[in-house]
């Protein structure tokens, strides 16, 4: 991609050129500007935000009030990739909210939406997308429905799963979605629905067939030590190196005679 800003339009044209789309995670400016300066086109205000910032277990505590929060200071870094966030879990049960909501979203400076689900969330999608506000879909596990579901499981095992993932894809695009997320779908399904779907497919835990890849930045920086992950490796070992570096700052401190 060139220096000039990304939209959603932009993002959707590149599975037809064979690119492959990169995509983060981001929570405020610096982390914003930092991921935009290293070329990232996609940016993502996510709701992982309630366990990987706020402390929450999961992401279904996450309110609108904290994502337009950090929604505002991402979006002050002015990045040239595509800002997209999260819709919280409960703020697009009906038409009406979703569209108030991602109203809100990007008046806080979000330049596209997702929310997760398929076909139960059709009307939701046309109708913001109809408010002007592109929409990126999320299937496969979904967060927002840990609880219910008992933990984070693979889908697309079974054939009922398979069947309902290519229906729930479709429907996100005939309600107008520029690109879907695929969470933890097996890569035999995930590659099945890239190769079926006329928008870019951008996978986690889905295997290297996806038309993308998303992470969870600090997953991806190692600034998460506490947690362990199957989906995906550190590139870099963040949370030793700053204990190493606050150790030996704190050493010198308390050393130094004045
Ligand atoms: O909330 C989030 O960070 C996400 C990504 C894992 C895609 O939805």
């Amino acid at each position: 991609m060139t220096g000039i800003k990304v939209t959603a339009e932009a993002i959707r044209a590149m599975k037809g050129r064979g690119e492959k789309i990169a995509a983060l995670t981001a929570y405020d400016c610096p982390m914003t500007r930092l991921l935009d300066e290293a070329g990232v086109p996609l940016i993502l205000v996510g709701d992982s935000l309630g366990m990987v910032v706020l402390g929450y277990p999961d992401t279904t505590h996450v309110t609108m009030a904290e994502m337009e929060h950090h929604v505002r200071a991402a979006a002050r870094s002015k990045p040239r990739a595509l800002l997209a966030a999260d819709l919280p879990y409960h703020s697009y049960e009906t038409v009406a909210d979703a569209v108030a909501n991602a109203k809100r979203l990007a008046a806080a400076g979000a330049e596209a939406v997702k929310a997760e689900g398929g076909v139960e969330i059709q009307e939701q999608v046309r109708a913001i997308v109809g408010s002007g506000i592109p929409f990126l879909g999320h299937l496969g596990m979904l967060p927002q429905h840990v609880i219910e579901e008992g933990g984070y499981h693979i889908k697309g095992k079974s054939e009922p799963e398979h069947q309902r993932l290519l229906e729930d894809a479709r429907a996100l695009v005939s309600a107008g979605a520029f690109a879907v997320v695929l969470e933890l779908v097996t890569p035999r399904v995930a590659k099945e629905l890239t190769q079926q779907i006329p928008i870019p497919t951008i996978g986690i835990g889905a295997g290297p067939d996806c038309d993308g890849q998303v992470l969870v930045t600090p997953d991806l920086l190692g600034m998460l030590p506490w947690y362990n992950l199957k989906h995906v490796k550190p590139k870099l070992n963040a949370a030793e190196q700053m204990r190493a570096v606050v150790k030996a700052w704190k050493q010198n401190v308390e050393t130094v005679k004045s």
